[in-house]
């Protein structure tokens, strides 16, 4: 039903900006992990239209002891083309991709009113919910994409 590939990062702002900061200027939609090497951005396309994104940096949560681990980041579907499977397909993705470079645990700060769609998607939540200034409550979630000590 979509396309899903890698994009580049600035096709990740309008997005991000309309569903994520609506609250924010559009430069706060630029994130410092954005370009950094191993850093990659993922989109799903119905009939050409980018309606789903995610990115994903290589970083390390200390609460886990594993040296591979990458952090999802800005994930977002357009709100009309939302519980189609998009986002979930935009993770799995990412996954595939994870699970050939030997990384260990995919993990992001979850808004807790979404905490329902990551664990259909597999990830468990970590420690107390916290809150995100300006966003709000959060919380960490992670998944396990290949063997290998969490903690
Ligand atoms: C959260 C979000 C990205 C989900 O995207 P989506 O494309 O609708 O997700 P999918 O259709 O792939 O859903 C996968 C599964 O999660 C479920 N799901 C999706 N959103 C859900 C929600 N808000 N609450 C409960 N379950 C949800 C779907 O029903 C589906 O369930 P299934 O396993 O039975 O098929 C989207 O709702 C969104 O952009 N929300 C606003 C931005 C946001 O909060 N992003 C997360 C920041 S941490």
């Amino acid at each position: 039903m979509f396309e899903v590939k890698n994009i580049e990062p600035e096709m990740t702002y309008s997005i991000r900006h309309s569903i994520l900061r609506p609250h924010q200027s559009f430069e706060d939609c630029k994130y410092d992990t954005d370009f950094e090497k191993n850093t990659f951005h993922v989109g799903a396309f119905y009939q050409g239209r980018l309606i789903s994104i995610a990115s994903f940096c290589e970083r390390k949560n200390i609460d886990f002891t594993s040296e591979k681990q990458y952090q999802l980041r800005a994930m977002a579907t357009l709100e009309e083309y939302r519980k189609l499977g998009a986002g979930r397909a935009v993770v799995n993705y990412a996954e595939s991709f994870l699970q050939r470079e030997k990384i260990e645990i995919l993990w992001c700060k979850g808004r807790t009113n979404v905490q329902k769609y990551y664990k259909r998607l597999g990830f468990i939540t970590h420690g107390e919910v916290f809150d995100y200034p300006p966003i709000g409550p959060h919380i960490i979630m992670y998944k396990k994409i290949n063997e290998g000590n969490i903690y």
